[in-house]
Formats: C-alpha cells, sequence, structure tokens
C-alpha cells in the first residue's frame, strides 16, 4: 500500500543536492539516467516520497549520513500522482542528512513537455535531431525523480553525457569535458544556485552563438547555425535590459553566464529556465529583410519578460501554484515597465493597454477566479497559466505603481526581491513588504480585496453641479435565462480612484481619491463641462457616467481630442462598448462615440474601435447577417477613409504608424475598402515576378501574402517559399496568410499537417486553428476538426495548457446560436468530467450564451439605426 495519499509531497523531507547525469540517444529518442539526491529530515521518518514519472528505476541505493553505508532500497509506485515512495532501511533522524542514488532509464517525450526531442531539417534537406527540456510546470519529475514542488529548492550539478558533433547546454557554465568512448563526451556543468526543479533546463543540439560579455557576465544567443546571422538584436537587447534590471533591482544577476537558445520546435512562446532561457525562432530570431514592426516588439517583449524572470520567479518564487501571479504578473509588469524606459520608440503601451482591455473581458464572466486561486490538480495548475495571472496581475500592479508611485513601488519591490531572495513566498509575502515601506497605508488589505476576488468593479460616475456620487459593484456579465441579470452585489473593492476635469490644472491634477466602501461623494471646487474617471486607464476597473456625462466626453471628442490622452480615449472607447454588452449604453451611443475617429492620431484608440467593430462584423457574418455586418464596418470605415487613403505601401514612419499602417491596411484590405486589395496584389505579383527576390516593406507583408493567396498560384507559390524561407518571421507571415484562404479542403490540409507535425511544425497549430476559426469559411471546419482530433490534441498539449486554452477559444467564441451552443456543451460533457469543468470550456459556453443574447438584444435593432 502506497504510504502517501496527497498531491502535494510531505514536509519531512527536503532535498539539498542534485548531482544528475543523463545520456540521452537523440535517434532512438530513449534516455539513461542516474540521479544523487542528499536529503535531510526535518521530522522522524521512514518513508521518502518524491515525483517519479514514466522512469523504468533499475535500481536504489540508500546512504545513511551517520553509517556512511550503502544499502539497496525497495520503493512502491503511485502512478496516478507521479509518485514514489522509498521504505529507508533505519529510521531518519531530524536534521540528519542521507543520500539517495536513483538509476534509470525513460523514453524522451515527444510532446513538448519533460525531456522531449524533436527533429527539424536544416538549409540542405537532412534531417537533424535536436533535445531540449520544458519543466515548467510539473515535468522535472519525468526527466529525474525529484522533489517536484516550488518551494523544495536545492542545487544541481548537470552532467551530460553526448555525441560530438553536438553541443550541450544547462543552467549553469561548463565545468569540464571529458572524453569517455570512441566519439562519446561527457559534459559537467558547475554546481548551480539554490533554485526550483521547474528552472532546470539541459539542451543537445547542432548550435552555434554569439556572445558579448556585461557586468561579470557572458551574455550568448544561439541557434541552428543556418540562421545565426538573425541573433544580434537579441543579444544587443539581452545585454541592455540585463543591464536595466540589474540596475533597477539592485541585485546583479547571479550567473557567469545566461543563454537565450532559439529551438527549433517548442510549445511555449519562452521560458525563462535560469541561466538557459529557450525560446520559440519566431520570438528570438530578427531577420532585417522580413522582421516587422510587430516582430521587433515581439522579441524585445520576450526578452525582457523571461529576464525579469530571473528575478522575480527564480531568485524570489512563489511557493505554490496558486500564486503563479507573482511569478508571471511581475514579469509581464516589467515587461512593459522596462520597455518603457529603454525602448520608448515601441511604444509597448499600446500592447499593455489592449492586454488589460481583453483581461477585463474574460474577468467579467462568470468562468473567471481571483488572482490567487487554489489549485489541486496537475489540469488546475495548467491553468494556473491564463491571461488572468499574467495580465491581470500585471495591470494590479500598474495600478499600484500608479497610486503609490515610481520611486515608492521601486523601493518596495527591491526590499521584496532582497528579503526573499533564494526563497519561496507567498502574496502576503509581497504585501507585507509594501506595508514595511509605506507604513500607515494599508497595502495589504487593499490590495487583496483585488487578488482574492475574482472580477473588477464598475464604477457608477453621478454628477449633480459641484458633487461627484461615485458607487462600485462588480462588473459582471451574467447570462441567466431572463437576459442580462442584475449587478452582483456582494463584492466590494478599494479602488484608487483618478480623475480629471476640463477645468483640472497642475499640480493636483489628475484628482486622486481611494473609494473603500460602496459607494461616496466627492467635491468639485467649482462646475466643470466634462470629468473623466481612471485616468490613462491605469486602474483595472470600467466606468459608467450616469445621467449626461458620456454625452458631455462625446462633444469634447467632437470638438478636440488633444484633451485627453490617447490612452485615455482608448479607454472611453473600450468601456462604453464593454458598457453596452452589460445593457448600461446603448450599442448606437458607443458607436456615436466613435464618430470622432476620422479626426484620431493615435494608434490605440483606432486599434480598440476596430476591435470592436470587427467583433461585431465577425458574429453577424457567421449568423449569414451579411447586409448588416457590412454596414457595420462601413459605418466605421467611412471615418477611417482618410486615414486609409493616406497610407503608404512602405516601411516609413514612427514604429507606432508602421503598426497603425499594417492596422489600418489589414482592416481595408479584409473587408475589400478603397482600392486595399488591388494594391497589395499589384505588389504581390511584382513579388513572384522576381521570384520573391525584391524585398516588400515588412509591416504590410502580412497583407500582401493575405492577399496574394486568394489564388491558386498564389497560394501555391507562398507554400513553396514557406518550405524554403530561411526566416521564421517570413515563414509565419506566409503560414498566416496561407491559412486565411477561402478554400476549405487548403485550410483542411493545413490543419491536418500541422497536428501531424511534419510540413508545418505543431507549434503554430493553435494560431492556425485562430485564424481558420475567425474566418467565414473556416470557422465550422475548424470546430469540426478540435472535434475530431480532441485526444491527440490533449497528448499534444495537455489537458488545461494554455495551448488548449487558446484552441478550444478560438473554435467557439464566434458561435451565437442555441444549436451551436448545446453542441459544444455535449461535446465537453461526452469527455470526461475534468473536461467538462475545465475553465476554458466553462468560459465557451458562457461566450456563445452571451452571443445568443446579443443577438436577441440587437438583431432587431441594428438596422434601424446603423
Ligand atoms: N514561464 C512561462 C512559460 C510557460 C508557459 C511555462 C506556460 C509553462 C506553461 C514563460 O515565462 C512565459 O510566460 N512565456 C510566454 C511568453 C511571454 C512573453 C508572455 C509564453 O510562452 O507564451
Ligand atoms: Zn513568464
Amino acid at each position: 500500500l502506497f504510504p502517501w495519499a496527497q498531491i502535494r509531497l510531505p514536509q519531512n523531507i527536503i532535498p539539498l543536492r542534485y548531482e544528475l547525469t543523463i545520456h540521452p540517444n537523440l535517434t532512438t529518442m530513449k534516455f539513461k539516467g542516474s540521479v544523487e539526491i542528499k536529503i535531510q529530515a526535518l521530522k522522524v521518518t521512514q518513508n521518502i516520497i518524491l515525483h517519479s514519472s514514466g522512469h523504468n528505476i533499475s535500481k536504489i541505493l540508500f546512504t545513511s549520513g551517520v553509517s556512511k553505508q550503502e544499502k539497496q532500497v525497495e520503493f512502491l509506485e503511485y502512478k496516478y500522482h507521479d509518485q514514489i515512495a522509498i521504505i529507508a532501511p533505519e529510521v531518519l533522524l531530524d536534521g540528519h542528512n542521507y543520500t539517495l542514488k536513483i538509476d534509470y532509464s525513460a523514453n524522451m517525450s515527444n510532446n513538448y513537455y519533460g525531456f522531449y526531442g524533436v527533429t527539424y531539417e536544416d538549409e540542405n534537406k537532412e534531417e537533424k535531431y535536436f533535445a531540449a527540456t520544458q519543466f515548467e510546470p510539473l515535468a522535472a519529475r519525468s526527466a529525474f525523480p525529484c522533489f517536484d514542488e516550488p518551494a523544495f529548492k536545492a542545487t544541481f550539478i548537470i552532467k551530460i553525457v553526448r555525441e560530438e558533433h553536438y553541443t550541450a547546454l544547462s543552467n549553469m557554465p561548463k565545468r569540464s569535458s571529458v572524453q569517455i568512448e570512441d566519439k562519446l563526451i561527457k559534459d559537467e556543468f558547475f554546481e548551480s544556485v539554490k533554485m526550483s526543479t521547474y528552472l532546470v533546463a539541459f539542451i543537445v543540439g547542432e548550435l552555434k552563438n554569439m556572445t558579448q560579455e556585461t557586468n561579470g557576465t557572458l551574455v550568448s544567443v544561439y541557434t541552428v547555425p543556418e540562421k545565426i546571422d538573425q541573433v544580434k538584436p537579441a543579444l544587443d537587447t539581452a545585454v541592455k535590459l540585463l543591464e536595466f534590471f540589474q540596475h533597477y533591482f539592485e541585485i546583479d544577476y547571479p550567473l557567469q553566464k545566461l543563454d537565450l537558445v532559439a529551438i527549433p520546435d517548442i510549445q511555449a512562446g519562452a521560458m525563462e529556465n535560469w541561466g538557459l532561457i529557450t525560446f520559440r525562432e519566431e520570438t528570438l530570431l530578427y531577420d532585417n529583410e522580413t522582421s516587422s514592426v510587430m516582430d521587433k516588439k515581439l522579441v524585445t517583449r520576450i526578452i525582457a519578460h523571461e529576464l525579469a524572470h530571473q528575478w522575480f520567479g527564480n531568485l524570489v518564487t512563489m511557493q505554490w501554484w496558486n500564486d503563479l501571479w507573482l511569478n508571471e504578473g511581475f514579469a509581464t509588469f516589467m515587461e512593459y515597465f522596462s520597455l518603457n524606459k529603454n525602448f520608448r520608440q515601441l511604444s509597448s503601451y499600446e500592447d499593455f493597454l489592449n492586454a488589460r482591455f481583453k483581461t477585463m473581458k474574460k474577468d467579467s464572466l462568470n468562468s473567471s477566479h481571483p488572482t490567487s486561486s487554489s489549485v489541486k490538480s496537475s489540469e488546475q495548475i495548467e491553468e494556473m497559466f491564463d491571461s488572468l495571472s499574467y495580465f491581470k496581475g500585471a495591470s494590479l500592479l500598474l495600478m499600484l505603481k500608479t497610486f503609490l508611485t515610481e520611486d515608492v513601488f521601486q523601493h518596495c519591490i527591491i526590499l521584496y526581491l532582497q528579503n526573499y531572495s533564494y526563497a519561496s513566498i507567498q502574496s502576503d509575502d509581497l504585501w507585507n513588504t509594501f506595508n514595511e515601506v509605506t507604513k500607515s497605508l494599508d497595502v495589504k488589505k487593499m490590495m487583496k480585496t483585488w487578488t482574492l476576488q475574482p472580477g473588477f468593479p464598475l464604477v457608477t460616475v453621478q454628477r449633480k453641479g459641484k458633487q461627484i456620487l461615485v458607487q462600485q459593484e462588480r462588473f459582471f456579465l451574467s447570462t441567466t435565462d431572463s437576459g442580462i441579470h442584475p449587478l452582483d452585489s456582494s463584492h466590494l473593492w478599494h479602488i484608487p480612484l483618478s480623475y480629471i476635469t476640463s477645468d483640472c490644472k497642475a499640480p493636483d491634477c489628475p484628482y486622486v481619491a481611494l473609494l473603500d466602501k460602496k459607494s461616496d461623494v466627492l467635491n468639485l471646487t467649482e462646475e466643470v463641462q466634462w470629468i473623466k474617471f481612471n485616468v490613462e486607464m491605469t486602474g483595472y476597473y470600467i466606468v459608467h457616467y450616469a445621467d449626461h456625462d458620456w454625452e458631455a466626453l462625446i462633444q469634447q471628442l467632437q470638438r478636440n481630442i488633444s484633451v485627453l490622452s490617447d490612452k485615455d480615449r482608448a479607454g472611453l472607447i473600450n468601456n462604453i462598448f464593454e458598457l453596452s454588452s452589460l445593457g448600461k449604453v446603448p450599442l448606437k451611443k458607443a458607436f456615436d462615440l466613435i464618430d470622432y475617429l476620422g479626426n484620431e492620431t493615435h494608434t490605440a484608440p483606432i486599434t480598440e474601435a476596430l476591435f470592436q467593430t470587427d467583433l461585431i462584423y465577425d458574429l453577424l457574418e457567421k449568423i449569414g447577417e451579411l447586409e448588416l455586418a457590412k454596414r457595420t464596418v462601413n459605418r466605421v470605415a467611412k471615418l477611417l477613409q482618410q486615414h486609409i487613403q493616406q497610407q503608404t505601401w512602405t516601411d516609413e514612419g514612427t514604429l507606432s504608424k508602421r503598426e497603425l499602417r499594417s492596422i489600418l491596411l489589414d482592416f481595408a484590405c479584409t473587408h475589400h475598402l478603397e482600392n486595399c486589395t488591388t494594391q497589395a496584389m499589384k505588389l504581390f505579383q511584382e513579388w513572384v515576378d522576381s521570384k520573391g527576390t525584391k524585398s516588400l516593406p515588412t509591416d504590410v507583408m502580412p497583407v500582401v501574402f493575405k492577399v496574394g493567396a486568394k489564388t491558386e498560384a498564389g497560394w501555391t507559390f507562398l507554400f513553396e517559399r514557406y518550405g524554403s524561407s530561411e526566416s521564421e518571421s517570413e515563414r509565419n507571415k506566409i503560414l498566416e496568410a496561407l491559412a486565411s484562404s477561402e478554400d476549405v479542403r487548403k485550410l483542411h490540409w493545413l490543419l491536418k499537417a500541422s497536428l501531424d507535425g511534419d510540413i508545418i511544425r505543431s507549434q503554430k497549430l493553435a494560431i492556425i486553428i485562430k485564424i481558420v476559426g475567425r474566418s467565414f469559411a473556416g470557422h465550422l471546419l475548424a470546430w469540426d476538426f478540435v472535434k475530431e482530433n480532441w485526444s491527440r490534441l490533449i497528448q499534444k498539449f495537455h489537458l488545461g495548457s494554455y495551448t488548449i486554452q487558446n484552441i478550444v477559444a478560438g473554435t467557439t467564441h464566434l458561435f451565437s446560436t442555441k444549436t451551436h451552443l448545446s453542441e459544444v456543451q455535449m461535446f465537453f460533457e461526452a469527455q470526461s468530467e475534468t473536461t467538462a469543468r475545465l475553465r476554458c470550456v466553462q468560459e465557451a459556453i458562457q461566450i456563445i450564451q452571451l452571443n445568443i443574447q446579443w443577438m436577441e438584444n440587437h438583431l432587431k435593432n441594428l438596422p434601424l439605426w446603423l
């Protein structure tokens, strides 16, 4: 009988040091391993419970720290929890050390998780093998027996046996390299710092690198040899950001090296393994000819994110996955913060703003969860990797930073990092550190109202002369049969309000106030024309203006937009559309507000207006309301006509303007506005005529390819290019174009090819499904494909993962009929109870219900005013 019944390991034994030797065979996809674990007993016990998954254990030796005698011991296995129990030959005494030595063999995984192998073709079409690890969250246990919970920090000595022509990398610098047999080398790496198992990593492959030294650390970017000329921008960025973070946190990066490696096939976008960060090729490599502004942003942002993890996550780690946001929320926040400070021209605040809008939408659903939520199964742990941990976490930090000021905030996080270096923490430890600094202000009490409750507040503002009444309730998109539900009243947040008025002047502007009750009254010194709350949308809440204040803002936007920042304008657009879903304002009023768009000068408001418009278009199109869909788009297209006409088909202008160009032209070509498709087709034809040698402006390349892929010949040309291109950013643009074809057979082929993973890597499947799922031609096909292949999909990407969440959302979010609702419900219920209970499934169901409601509320009225 297995002596332990819980998912969490007992606390009576802790690991101190691992010495791990791994010998993979990349062709047979098997490996041999041997791990020696030095452990310490904290309480008297005779059982040692640890994780091990899929290992064929041949022998376990136990050595007592006292007698030094080595004894072979027996073990039991409990597969359901990935645990083994070793029955020690003697009682372990508290405070004493012991050693376990475990010899085993196992298969390398083929699903991007654990110690996995991939094959790829090099430039000469030769098949190559590559091995890498992805341990977060629960897969270190499948590479070696270990205490696989983040709080069990220990040091690691890694040894890798490899064939001569490969390079082996691990977290630490290489210490020695010895030939052990003909053509077989054993690399040993230095003992690591104290760290969690999920951050351990090693890689074996044919690699080249470029290196630069900074402050005692060698920073290198590695890639397959033929792409070595695409690593320089990443190296420069990594060095610059590493210097920035060390300076900002006042803590040096502790290792002598930091490797950033582009992996030919990987599920995640990137992974922050200490000293050995792994990336997709598209998130690390940059090619001058084919990478666009958006690619540049992506590369910079992801490097920033993973570097920030070297402190937030690696140095200071959450005790358990319920607090994943302490890792991911902080890394995401630091992403945008560090980009603002170091790469201002990238305007990444626009992306952060956008992410906030999307996250709030998700957070307003029933299926949402508190930022810190208890997790009890492996699916639940996987599910924590969602936009709430990332972006709600980051948004709450932004709100707090704005409220406390930048200096106080920095002071607090430096203290936090110093206090808990090499340790594991809970959310309370973070807030306690803030309270130490802020003294009378209780940050903990305030922030707990945000991290322990799901959702966020709707603040309703009512102005009567110089008095402003503010009230809060949960912004809750509820789906009951009786239509829109009265708002949930049981929640209360401590909201740092900020507001500006037509008359407010520095230094009092913006005004701030903390709303910690259901309602309150604020007093103005004089009567004003308009008032705008949640300045720059740094607060995680939506504002509704009762009475005439929406009208006042709409009129102000018509008169002069410049009294409000672009973030405020984007915030107003977002809020009014979301309020229309809630039934608080008529949809027509939301469209009235964006009537000023012809005068808009910035990217963020236009992006948001187009997002809202396209969503309505997509929904209407899918139920065959093509005429109405077209009219919706036309209403906005008219406003943007001049903007669209002014666009050139070049890469000129500021980075933000360049991004706007690709958004506007994509909108124009998708909806056949102006002469967009003619222009795009012309460029495409010239490119084809030059056999793809003529260089295209990178920002418009996606649009040009998309239009080109609409013809049979164009699609085929692009497909061939996909096979031969050496630039992952070009290949991505091509793939997205191929996937936006209207030919259902081609779409089906693409989906299948990416599931098989030979011609199109499986890492691209989620994005292909998403694109196909959005189009009229492909949306039913995409859903059928998911149903048909569900078991293969969850084998490849595992239940609950980010990828599976995206696949479910991407194939269901545009359904708006009762038939589809019950079909989706029945499909997931038929799989398993665990599947039906997945949060992404609950969310999908609720989104469809909301879409159905939306149709009921708007379909009749739309034609009257559109
Ligand atoms: N720690 C994550 C990688 C990860 C994601 C591990 C999901 C396990 C499950 C990493 O830091 C990360 O957040 N990667 C992102 C990219 C990032 C820039 C948002 C990803 O993979 O999408
Ligand atoms: Zn992360």
